[in-house]
């Protein structure tokens, strides 16, 4: 298929990237001089240097028993605190059903809330310098569900978890995990999406059971542990400089307060400048991260523009996804040249964007998706072709949609420069396949396919520039 038009625009990197503004972002504000930015009382650690025995999980389980026995009314019991990230129990109470997907307040949001759950976990542990661990899936040694939570008589563990997890069977692929993509764009909205696609939903999507799905995700206490390390990957994206940095000069970023309880049921509030610095504000570091970046919210700031636009539309009919390999081709004819250039060029970092992405419930499926690889070419996630994951994670599910709120489509954003250039290689025609193949954990390291529940459609697929330099 013939693209029928090129359409130059300026996309909205902001809330949800729906809305035809220009995205603004601001030159690094690190400490005011002066600053000593060194103040932190307590460090996440990997989770898989910490054994069953150790203080950190003994703890979190005490306290996790505590957190379950408190009546579900009170907003610091395990089923309290759940909701607040998303429930299908009605009536909606103070604060249910809040957390930030899709959204520009992904990373805060969850900062945020995990802040709060930390401090009542201290409560009930009675240990108050604990540090909530992080699971680094990243590490080839530790991508099977860490071993204190396979144990039934903990409260740590949940039956409801997909096949193979709490055998010790099941393990996350590497493509599951990869946070090469989200690292490249410099853009705070672009690389944030990126990652809370991969590995965020990804790994919510192969873990399955309660963590495969919004309103139940954080009944499952690893998730906590999951989320941790997408808060260090916020800090390690900041630590990479280049020009990477928050959206400071984006009020409605900025000033938009979201409720959570602390420790002693007092109804309290934050907004993004009060989580920007983990070690200065909320007094917490990562085991063996390196310096933190530093960036306070000033009143006067000059703002940058990232501009992005749109390449190519390709005009194609409704992709399905299903539980078979899906094959559509990309004509890129017209725009060899420019794409070519694009792709090597430093400044600019092509996007390969779906949208309009929509299933009935959580398909329990996640799709690898690959650009340019030829027909009959090995399809690996460590190949050039590889370019991210299709995995359904709150948006875009029609049957998670809390109640009061509106059904919002998915959006998948993926580095797509590598893919293009060996694409290109590959396919001298310039029409190039993508290409989606169903996926999930590997079980005893080998890939199988979990039933599929639901079928997925994706609206529409383009080529999107990000300028990575941004201008005044
Ligand atoms: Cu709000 Cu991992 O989800």
């Amino acid at each position: 298929m013939t693209p029928t038009f090129t359409r130059r625009e300026l996309l909205v990197t902001g809330a949800r990237a729906s809305a035809g503004a220009s995205a603004i972002c601001v030159p690094l504000l690190r400490a005011p001089t002066g600053a000593a930015a060194t103040k932190a009382t307590v460090t996440s650690r990997d989770v898989g240097g910490l054994g069953a025995s150790d203080h950190i999980i003994v703890a979190y389980k005490n306290a996790v028993a505590a957190m379950k026995a408190l009546p579900s009314s009170d907003p610091r019991s395990w089923t309290y605190q759940a909701a607040i990230h998303g429930t299908f129990a009605s009536p909606v109470q103070t604060a249910w059903n809040t957390c930030e997907h899709g959204t520009y307040w992904f990373w805060p949001w969850h900062r945020m809330y995990l802040h709060y759950f930390e401090r009542i976990i201290r409560k009930y542990s009675g240990d108050s310098g604990w540090a909530l661990p992080y699971w680094n899936y990243e590490s080839a040694s530790e991508r099977q569900l860490p071993v204190p939570f396979r144990d039934p008589s903990s409260s740590l563990y949940t039956s409801n978890r997909g096949p193979g997890w709490n055998s010790g069977a099941a393990s996350l692929s590497a493509g599951t995990v990869d946070t090469s993509g989200g690292f490249i764009p410099t853009d705070f909205t672009t690389a944030s999406s990126i990652l809370e696609g991969t590995p965020h939903g990804a790994v919510h999507v192969s873990v399955g059971g309660l963590m495969g799905s919004v309103p139940t995700a954080a009944q499952d206490p690893i998730f906590y542990l999951h989320h941790a390390n997408i808060d260090r990957l916020w800090n390690l994206w900041l630590a990479q400089g280049g020009g990477r940095t928050d959206p400071l000069s984006d009020k409605t970023w900025k000033n938009r307060k979201f409720t959570f309880f602390d420790e002693n049921k007092n109804q309290v509030q934050l907004t993004s400048c009060d989580v920007l610095r983990c070690a200065l504000q909320l007094e917490y570091t990562y085991e063996n991260e390196p310096a933190e970046v530093n960036l306070y919210c000033l009143k006067f700031i000059i703002p940058w523009k990232y501009l992005v636009f749109v390449v190519i539309r390709f005009p194609l009919p409704p992709i399905e996804l299903n539980q078979k390999v899906s094959l559509v081709r990309l004509d890129i004819r017209k725009f060899r040249d420019r794409l070519t250039s694009l792709a090597k060029s430093k400044n600019d970092t092509l996007l390969l964007k779906f949208d309009n992405v929509v299933a009935a419930r959580q398909p329990g499926v996640v799709w690898q998706v690959y650009l340019g690889a030829p027909k009959g070419a090995k399809l690996s996630t460590d190949g050039p072709f590889f370019v991210g994951n299709i995995a359904l994670f709150g948006m875009g599910i029609r049957n998670e949609t809390p109640k009061g709120q509106k059904f919002m489509p998915a959006s998948f954003t993926m580095v797509a420069d590598r893919a293009i250039m060996a694409g290109l290689n590959e396919n001298p025609s310039g029409v190039l396949p993508l290409t989606f193949v169903p996926s999930g954990p590997l079980i005893k390291g080998k890939p199988v396919v979990p039933k599929l529940r639901s079928k997925v459609t994706i609206g529409k697929v383009s080529l999107v520039n990000l300028n990575q330099k941004p201008t005044r």
